[in-house]
């Protein structure tokens, strides 16, 4: 959908950004600028900058950056057009009729429809919690040692014996039955017709990281099967994309999450002070949820289940979150089963105790190939020292890898000289099988991307000298244009900021406007937020001279090799500039 840039500017001018970072972040005013702890890091000290005059906001610690749009979208998880709509409400602006396609339109009607029943069931189901025939539920609840207050923050709820008193309900709203069927609410039984999907359970409403309820669990009260039912995948349920308990854990601020095995164990962790716990909803963790998951950490604990099938979760989760790119580590319950039970016995200092002491998962992946071999046997050892250094060749850098195979050498009690001969030779066979084809396009590819970072680096910097030092503009103007930022993010970026300088008006929030990304809308902001290292005067002059001549050339470079042979204006042009870069002085910074 697209709006145009002028309503944009006007719904981005009329939310003040230190109005609305102010309602969810504690600002306190210093000179210029506000200052309050990062919501997007677990930090002690404030080094979360709002800016009044740019309208920007900045985190010296994590770099997190952006206008209001840009804030909006990254703490409530919004798109750029949620975050548009709910800051123009805000504002009291009204936006124009959204031109959908008739079945974009039905898509999301029906979305916004099941969203709204789904609403509708947690609302009952939490009242009948609370009336006379939900004391036995209420009863099961706090006989787990839940508070009410906990049970009230996850708004469970109580779906009562009568297999149709849901059913009946919706129907009295006048809710239709194919609508019931979309949401999941309801079986459809040939003898008996539409009946409700939960009854006799305590429910817990499954909400996704903007609080909007889009499933359900339910559990009966005692020992009945199945233990949990869950409601089927809708249009607004999607179980590998959502996590139970993220929707408060991605605010608390830690710098890990806990990831366990059930609803209950998210529940105890949190009411023990572990807000930061999610559970996926009763199956595997897939990538998706990892990618989630790095959305807002870089670090898990997995804290499965203690028994065999929780191992066996563990080593499967393990290679799935690391290649997200999260750190990870394994949580050690025994003697309990599970964090909730854990809890109850030992409470939360005794937890707290084992999160400090979580094993990296390498080492716990190793405990797990060692229980796979004989080790009384020497072959079976030997067999099994020789699979652990084809885990550690994986390491590709030479000081990670050499710790570990310390850590492994103190572990096992062997040499530590002993085990990086036999990862090394381990790797050197490894490289052997390789065609040296590989190797040689390998070193290519890392060649050109360290001149790629560079060309990056000298863009980047001319943008931020540009905006410390406006005069800048005018003596660099005859030989650079927005043209010669050949990085696609600084060209538009670039082409921005002259229009602007032009008119002798820096309005950097505006810029930021112009990029639909939250990664993109941050490196944006952090141009506004870089800090040139002033050295000597003398020594930025030179840097700035040949940052200078660096993006020329290679803007001459870049044309040449996208040159189409016909064009005879083209190529006269870059032969200009290249006289123009030779005979270029040296310019004041
Ligand atoms: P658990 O059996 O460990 O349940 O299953 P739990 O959450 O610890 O609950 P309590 O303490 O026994 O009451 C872990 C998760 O697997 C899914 C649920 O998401 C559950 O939270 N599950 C389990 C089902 O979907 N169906 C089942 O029948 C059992
Ligand atoms: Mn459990």
């Amino acid at each position: 959908m697209y709006y145009p840039e002028e309503l944009v500017e006007e719904i981005r001018e009329r939310n003040d950004i230190v109005e609305v970072i102010g309602s969810y972040v504690k600002l306190q005013k210093k000179g210029s600028s506000y200052f309050g702890l990062c919501p997007f890091h677990n930090e002690k000290s404030p080094s979360f900058s709002v800016s009044p005059d740019k309208q920007m906001y900045y985190c010296f610690g994590c770099g997190a950056g952006g206008n209001v749009f840009t804030f909006i979208m990254e703490y409530e998880n919004y798109s750029f057009p949620e975050a548009l709509k709910y800051l123009a409400e805000r504002a009291g602006v009204k936006l124009p009729e959204q031109e959908y396609s008739a079945e974009e339109k039905k898509q999301q009607d029906l979305r916004s429809r099941i969203l709204e029943l789904n609403k509708m069931a947690a609302r009952y189901f939490y009242y009948q919690l609370r009336t006379e025939n939900g004391a036995l539920a209420m009863r099961y609840l706090k006989g787990r040692q839940l508070t009410d207050e906990t049970i009230k923050s996850f708004g469970l709820g109580y779906a009562n014996k009568y297999s149709d008193d849901l059913y009946r309900y919706m129907k009295s709203k006048g809710v239709s039955d194919e609508l019931l069927k979309e949401a999941g609410l309801v079986n459809v039984d040939e003898k008996r017709g539409m009946y409700d999907k939960f009854w006799n359970r305590v429910i817990f409403p499954i909400m996704d990281v903007n609080n909007r309820v889009i499933g359900f669990g339910g559990r009966v009260m005692g020992d009945g099967k199945p233990k949990y039912l869950n409601s089927p995948e809708t249009k607004v349920f999607d179980k590998s994309r959502n996590l139970y308990g993220l929707n408060v854990a991605r605010t608390s601020r830690k710098k890990y999450l806990l990831v366990c095995e059930g609803y209950m164990d998210v529940i105890s962790l949190h009411q023990a002070g572990f807000q930061n716990a999610v559970a996926s909803l009763g199956t595997a963790l897939t990538d998706k949820h990892a990618a989630l998951l790095k959305r807002y950490t870089d670090e898990v604990i997995l804290t499965y289940d203690s028994d065999e099938a929780g191992v066996r979760a563990a080593l499967r989760a393990i290679p799935i979150v690391k290649h997200a790119g999260l750190k990870a580590k394994v949580l050690h319950m025994d003697p309990y089963k599970d964090p909730d039970e854990f809890i109850k016995a030992l409470g939360a200092e005794a937890f707290q105790e084992r999160i400090d002491q979580a094993e990296n998962s390498f080492m716990f992946e190793l405990s797990a190939m060692e229980r796979q071999y004989d080790m009384k046997d020497p072959e079976g050892k030997t067999a099994f020292f020789q699979s652990v250094a084809e885990k550690l060749v994986e390491f590709e850098q030479e000081l990670e890898r050499d710790n570990y195979i310390e850590a492994v050498a103190v572990k096992y009690h062997i040499g530590f000289e002993n085990l990086r001969k036999m990862v090394n030779r381990t790797a050197m066979r490894a490289i052997g099988r390789e065609p040296r084809a590989d190797i040689v396009k390998e070193k290519k590819e890392k060649e050109k991307k360290e001149k790629d970072d560079g060309i990056r680096k000298s863009q980047r910097l001319l943008l931020t000298w540009l905006i410390e030092r406006p005069g800048l503009y005018e003596k660099v103007k005859p030989y650079i244009s927005a043209e010669d930022f050949t990085v696609d993010l600084y060209h538009q970026a670039a082409e921005l900021l002259f229009a602007q300088l032009e008119q002798g008006e820096l309005n950097p929030a505006r810029i930021i406007n112009h990029f639909e990304e939250p990664e993109q809308q941050k490196e944006a902001a952090s141009l506004f937020h870089a800090k040139l290292k002033l050295t000597s005067e003398a020594e930025n002059n030179k840097a700035f001279n040949e940052t200078l001549r660096r993006i020329m050339n290679n803007s001459i470079e870049h044309r040449m090799a996208n040159l189409d042979p016909a064009d005879l204006a083209g190529l006269q042009k870059i032969l200009q500039d290249k006289k123009k870069m030779e005979s270029m002085p040296r310019l004041p910074l």
